[in-house]
């Protein structure tokens, strides 16, 4: 941790001579990591910090797990990876299919972004039909199709297929319907207005923070079912994390397809798709004709490192009372952040689920990506900073949870949140 402390201005210089922005794409420059140890993480110049980032999600149970290490490390004398079945990566499979209740069958990939980019043409291959309808603000991955509304600048009335990104083909737009989340009257009337051109409906059962509402998953199932639509739960971030079996257990609404990431790969890139057996044959060659074939293929896909690595962790995830814990601490958590806000008086809510959360700062019910656009960001960023200034190291606008997190670290994270808050309020 000292050893690296006097490199630190050459080593953001050279971020900033050599990498576009500074960075990787992920955070921002300034913050270089050089170590993390169960529920903490260290920066070039040693500062310590209770880590709420968790390398985006994956690093669910902290940061070098004896238990994970201890499998890579073994791993890693027979060999890094081979393009063929390993015993690792079939395992994990397995581990899956008795885990998650729509997996019939698993394929992998190595990011998020790729298994929802499969997923997607997986259920436009099913049921030759190219439109995929997706929710305002949910996020699928960086591909063409996935990088749409995520975060519309000027949504406009009504929700509409809008590109986050510059270069993404203006044709993209035709395949691609947008409803606002929690308005299953929304998905019914864009259904029947597109009837027999939609594959299916991709989401986030829990929208970044936003759950969903009592119902809404439910119905979303019915209409699907009811159209012949194939529902596709995004689960990349809930996937291990809601509960074993994911947000489509913690509901009990089951798709029809899911993606998985972050938490399966134990902080390896590890991600899949998993889901029924007659639309997961269509990866099959020899189970299709070769006109419904989807070749789904890649360099490292089911890498034994990375399988090791998430053996490992959802062997400890699965561990009796684990989930119970987890969620305990998060509750506490949040009604604690909660509590120090409205001492402060402001106005603002704490929402998402006790695995990741955070604050809004608006009134009002948060039921959709629209209710998070009138959030005071400005205010969010300050409180953000003073909370890195005090030891916590977040997301711009989400809290991970770890089950790392004990006793010690939710009592120095809530003093925190009091110093932050009080000074956010006073300023
Ligand atoms: C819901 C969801 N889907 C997909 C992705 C993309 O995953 P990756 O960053 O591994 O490509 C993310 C990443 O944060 C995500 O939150």
């Amino acid at each position: 941790m000292t050893e690296s402390a006097n490199s630190s201005p050459s080593l953001l210089e050279t971020a900033h001579r050599v990498l576009p922005g500074g960075t990787f794409g992920n955070t921002a420059a300034e913050v270089i990591i050089v170590e993390g140890k169960g529920s903490r993480v260290w920066d070039q110049d040693g500062k310590e910090y209770i880590d709420y980032l968790l390398g985006s999600g994956p690093m669910i149970i902290g940061h070098g797990h004896p238990e994970v290490t201890a499998a890579v490390q073994a791993q890693l004398t027979r060999g890094t990876t081979f393009f063929a079945n390993n015993p690792q990566g079939i395992e994990l499979a397995s581990v899956i299919v008795d885990a998650v209740p729509c997996a019939d069958k698993v394929r992998f990939a190595s990011t998020g972004s790729e298994a929802d980019a499969f997923a997607m043409r997986l259920a436009r291959a099913y049921t030759g039909r190219s439109k995929i309808l997706k929710f305002e603000g949910g996020y699928h991955g960086y591909s063409d199709y996935g990088l749409m509304s995520l975060a519309p600048k000027q949504p406009g009335n009504s929700s509409q297929p809008i590109p986050d990104s510059a270069g993404i083909p203006e044709s993209i737009r035709e395949d691609i319907l947008v409803a606002p989340f929690n308005d299953a009257v929304a998905v019914e009337s864009l259904i029947k207005e597109n009837r027999n051109a939609i594959a299916a409906v991709f989401m986030e059962p829990l929208q970044r923070l936003i759950p969903p509402e009592p119902g809404f998953l439910e119905a979303v199932r019915e209409l699907t079912l009811a159209h012949d639509i194939l529902l596709v739960f995004d689960e990349v971030v809930t996937g291990f994390r809601m509960s074993y079996g994911g947000a489509q257990q913690y509901y009990g609404v089951i798709p029809d397809l899911c993606t998985l990431g972050k938490a399966i790969g134990g902080g390896f890139p590890l991600s899949a798709v998993a889901g029924r057996e007659d639309i997961m044959a269509l990866f099959a060659k020899d189970r299709v004709s070769a006109d419904r074939f989807v070749p789904q293929v890649g360099t490292l896909s089911g890498n034994p490192i990375a399988a090791a690595a998430g053996l490992a962790t959802l062997a400890i995830l699965r561990r009796p009372g684990t989930y119970d814990r987890y969620f305990e601490t998060g509750e506490k958590l949040m009604s604690a952040l909660s509590r120090c806000l409205d001492e402060a008086g402001l106005e603002a809510q704490v929402v998402g689920a006790p695995p990741m959360f955070d604050v809004v700062f608006a009134g009002g019910a948060v039921r959709n990506y629209r209710d998070t656009v009138r959030a005071d960001a400005a205010r969010m960023s300050r409180l953000n900073a003073l909370l890195k200034e005090r030891g916590i190291l977040k997301g711009e606008n989400k809290y991970y949870l770890s089950t790392a997190i004990d006793e010690v670290d939710v009592k120095q994270t809530i003093d925190a949140w009091r110093g932050a808050i009080d000074q956010l309020a006073a300023a």
